[in-house]
């Protein structure tokens, strides 16, 4: 095979080198030797918020975002909703195979045996205003596990990292369901361990009086199956701040709460939260166009609109939009998936989306049925963090074991004054600078 390299030649000097590709990729190290003299340190690259640049080498998921292709560890994801559960595709994501029965059987028992938290978490949570935001509580009591568990600091360690995973993983609905109890002012309900993990966490958030919470069985498998298409998408925002935050060696615990936080924002996690927010802004299905035309002259974005990576029709917003239809049946359609219908007609028939290829993402439906559901939407993106979780955890678990890895610490082009000397303060002039910052 003829060599795979890169020829350059700087214009500046007339120095020519080659750069080696691998994979399709060059390394923005090898851009070091590129240099005009001694007291260069060499060309660097400039990649505000990674747009062309691989910060790791992942064995996780694959997109192909023009395709419209996700994978779990080469399992298309359409296969893994259909035929499997979250806490086998949970496996598969962490270890990189399937579980044999044995070995799920085994797997879905340790998960099942760290649903419970502590009493003094129980307690903190306590502390939250009656109306605090459930993902705030969420981040908050995610990072504060780090108190309960000290020893997870020991990272390298792979026992200890074992540990702490089945810890997160199996504690993450105990948690969101608890805030979700505490902003209505019901009392905490104990996990039961004969449930499925989502029966469960729905046992959390709905028992009241009854001996046992009846569950019903299609809407524990339609939310089975979010959180199966929720459970990990490569180097997203909150994975990258996993990483991030991960590569100094912090507790699993901090990682995950960096991450939570990381996945609240409005542009990622924090979009379903929207989307419902806008859906009643919208309010009826003759108003759509109106809104389209503002979203057109940039007054603000659609809610569920747009990927960094999908070009093409998200693979999970299919999904969802059938899994939505199994859940109407059980609970009544929601009067907003109308309005929501309307608008991706309207938006994918129309110029500007169609030139950007912006589609409905994970998102758009995800909220209309988590409402149909019972959910209020500050509780949605609580629904993502908790199998996401699995995700960053992978994420996590395969930075620290890779020996190319080391403390993320992007550079930066230096855009500031040169140096100047302090002067004194009766010599200084109002520049007004705190007010114009
Ligand atoms: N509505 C209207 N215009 C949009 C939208 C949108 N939702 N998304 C992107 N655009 C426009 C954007 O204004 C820009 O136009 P122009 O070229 O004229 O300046 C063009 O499309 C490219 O957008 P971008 O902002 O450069 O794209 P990005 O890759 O930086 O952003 C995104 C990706 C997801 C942050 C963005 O599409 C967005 O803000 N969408 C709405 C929020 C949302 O639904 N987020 C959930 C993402 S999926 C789940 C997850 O990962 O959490």
């Amino acid at each position: 095979m003829e060599k795979e390299a890169l020829s350059v030649v700087d214009q500046r000097t007339q120095a020519t080198c080659e750069i080696p590709i691998h994979d399709g990729i060059i390394r923005a190290m090898d851009l070091r030797q590129i240099k005009t003299g001694p007291d260069d340190s060499g060309l660097m690259t400039y990649d505000p918020a990674f747009l062309n640049t691989a910060s790791c080498r992942s064995s996780i998921t694959f997109i192909d975002g023009d395709k419209g292709i996700l994978r779990y560890r080469g399992y298309p994801i359409e296969q893994l909703a259909e035929k499997c559960t979250f806490l086998e595709v949970s496996y598969l994501i962490l270890f990189g195979e399937l579980p044999a029965e044995p070995e799920l059987k085994d797997w879905v028992d340790q998960i099942t045996h760290h649903t419970m938290l502590h009493e003094t978490t129980k307690k903190f949570l306590e502390g939250f205003r009656y109306n605090a935001h459930p993902m705030g509580m969420l981040t908050s009591t995610v990072a504060a596990l780090s108190t309960v568990y000290p020893e997870s600091r020991n990272v390298l360690d792979p026992q200890v990292r074992a540990l702490q995973i089945k810890r997160l993983i199996g504690k993450m609905p105990t948690i969101a369901a608890y805030t979700y109890r505490h902003s209505l002012g019901f009392p905490y309900v104990y996990p039961d361990n004969d449930l499925s993990y989502t029966e469960n966490f729905m046992h959390m958030l709905w028992k009241m009086v009854e001996p046992k919470y009846q569950v019903n069985p299609i809407l524990a498998r339609a939310l089975d199956i979010l959180f199966i298409l929720h459970a990990d998408h490569e180097q997203n925002c909150s994975a990258n701040a996993m990483r991030a935050v991960g590569s100094s060696q912090a507790d699993p615990f901090l990682c995950t709460a960096a991450a939570c936080a990381a996945l609240s924002g409005p542009l990622h996690g924090g979009a379903n939260e929207e989307v419902l927010r806008m859906l009643d802004v919208i309010g009826s299905v003759d108003k759509v166009p109106a809104y389209v035309q503002k979203v057109k002259a940039g007054e603000f974005k659609l809610m569920g609109f747009g990927h960094r990576i999908y070009k093409h029709y998200d693979p999970r917003a299919s999904i969802i939009k059938w899994a939505a239809d199994k859940v109407f049946e059980v609970t009544g359609r929601n009067p907003k998936l109308d309005i929501a219908l309307a608008l991706e007609r309207i938006a994918l028939e129309d110029e500007y989306f169609i030139k950007r290829k912006l589609y409905p993402n994970v998102d758009f439906y995800s909220g209309i049925m988590y409402q149909a559901m019972g959910f209020k939407p500050e509780m949605f993106t609580v629904l993502f963090a908790i199998p996401r979780t699995v995700g960053w955890l992978a994420q996590w678990q395969e930075m620290l074991c890779d020996a190319e890895q080391k403390i993320a610490r992007p550079r930066q082009v230096y855009t500031g004054q040169a140096a100047r000397d302090v002067v004194p303060m009766e010599r200084r002039s109002v520049t007004a600078a705190l007010a114009t910052a």
